[in-house]
């Protein structure tokens, strides 16, 4: 109900794409080697929200880089509902202090698997319900 499929194809390393699905912002990033290096060296000690909130797997399932991205061999991929977890505003892409996400409402910072690292926001950004059905096209919902 509700699906919709996205072509990324035109989306390099570093890129990112903004899509509306269910009146919601998603957004879709194809991250760079380093951002993903950057988010698998957090200790899960540190994150404010230790939960993956990935609705694809376990709903207990931890927040590593892993869990968060969408999956092995496609770590680089990362696509999340783009609504602060605070009291809902859109955050910005590429900046705060962890390069990730920053929402200027309240200033919640996310690092770069939309991890909450900084600031009111209780939760993770969600990653919505999603699968690729080709190399280059996700279906989301
Ligand atoms: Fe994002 Fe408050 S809505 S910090």
């Amino acid at each position: 109900l509700g699906a919709i499929d996205v072509d990324v194809s035109s989306l390099t390393p570093g890129m990112s794409l903004t899509v509306k699905w269910r009146g919601k912002p998603v957004f879709i990033r194809n991250r760079t080697d380093q951002e993903v290096a950057e988010a698998k060296a957090v200790e899960l000690g540190d994150l404010k929200d230790p939960v993956a909130r990935n609705a694809n797997i376990a709903t207990d399932a931890q927040a590593t880089d892993l869990d968060r991205s969408a999956g092995a061999g496609k770590e680089n991929w990362i696509i999340m509902v783009g609504v602060c977890t605070h009291l809902g505003c859109i955050p910005l892409g590429q900046a705060g202090d962890f390069g990730g996400w920053f929402c200027p409402c309240h200033g919640s910072h996310y690092d770069t698997a939309g991890r909450i690292r900084k600031g009111p926001a209780p939760e993770n950004l969600a990653v919505p319900t999603f699968a690729f059905v080709t190399d280059t096209v996700i279906k989301i919902g």
